[in-house]
């Protein structure tokens, strides 16, 4: 069938709200639905996203846009769309890119690294968190403790202890990342354990709209003698990672960086 939409972008997202009910259309009651999409000849496949009173909206992600030829916005497209099943790529086609919202926030996650200065609240903060305790671990030790500040003077300290963490300046607060050593004995797993919940909690930031940037930590430097003294921390807690988190004040293109050349399929 045939329709026109409004492509239209909305902080990182980019979307088109489709004009009808898909599901009924499809006639696809329940689960998921995915469509082969067409726009001005250029082929691609869309998990339709719900986005409530029975309507659905198709996400673009750079790479898309691109292949699509619109910067920007675009309004009164005309879109081509068919349901088609989750993965399924015609006879002789490269595999399609599947869309969806978590893999849009996945794409437009980038080090924010410039922010207002403007407050963020105790939803988003606890919103946050709760990412970073979801993270897998390694046996579920689950060693993760985050260490918050909000105060001003303690994030200034901080910025002038550490030479790459300059854009704590105007963030609403920092979250230190720390393992403890002791429930996770093995210096790897803690490492991984507490890279897992840092990423989880960027993401969780860049769906909310906010900015964040990971400052990394390293072993014995002043920084990270830093946050062990800004929070007090025990000795079995090894900080491993500090968000500056804010109200970004920059916006980056998201990520793009599919790299065939380093994809090795069954050997190298
Ligand atoms: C382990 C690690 C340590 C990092 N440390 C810092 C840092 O100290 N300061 C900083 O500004 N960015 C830091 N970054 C962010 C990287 O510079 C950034 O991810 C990279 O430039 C790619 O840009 P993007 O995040 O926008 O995709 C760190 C990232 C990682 C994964």
């Amino acid at each position: 069938m045939e329709c026109t939409v409004d492509i239209v972008k909305s902080g990182n997202i980019v979307s088109a709200m489709l004009p009808f009910d898909a599901r009924e259309a499809f006639q696809i009651p329940r689960g998921s639905i995915y469509a082969q999409c067409e726009i001005g000849g250029t082929a691609f496949q869309a998990k339709l996203i719900a986005r409530g009173n029975n309507r659905h909206c198709i996400l673009f992600n750079r790479a898309l846009l691109k292949r699509l030829g619109i910067e920007g916005e675009a309004r009164g497209v005309l879109l081509r769309i068919e349901p088609r099943a989750a993965g399924e790529a015609p006879p002789g086609e490269a595999p399609a890119v599947l869309e969806n919202e978590t893999l849009g926030v996945i794409a437009a996650r980038r080090s924010i690294r410039a922010f207002t200065g403007g407050p963020v609240g105790d939803d988003a903060l606890e919103t946050i968190l709760r990412a970073g305790f979801n993270a897998p671990s390694a046996s579920a030790k689950r060693p993760l403790h985050f260490m918050v500040s909000r105060d001003r003077a303690k994030l200034l300290w901080l910025m002038e202890r550490g030479p790459y963490a300059k854009m704590l300046k105007n963030a609403a607060f920092c979250i230190a990342v720390g393992g403890d050593r002791v429930i996770q004995g093995m210096p790897e797993w803690l490492l991984a354990d507490c890279g897992a919940a840092t990423q989880n909690m960027l993401l969780a930031i860049t769906s909310l709209g906010l900015g964040g940037c990971w400052c990394g930590v390293r072993q014995g430097t002043d920084f990270y003698k830093a946050i062990e003294e800004a929070f007090s921390l025990p000795g079995h807690i090894r900080p491993m990672a500090l968000l500056a988190v804010g109200v970004p004040a920059e916006e980056k293109a998201p990520n793009d960086l599919y790299d065939a050349a380093r994809v090795h399929r069954e050997v190298w």
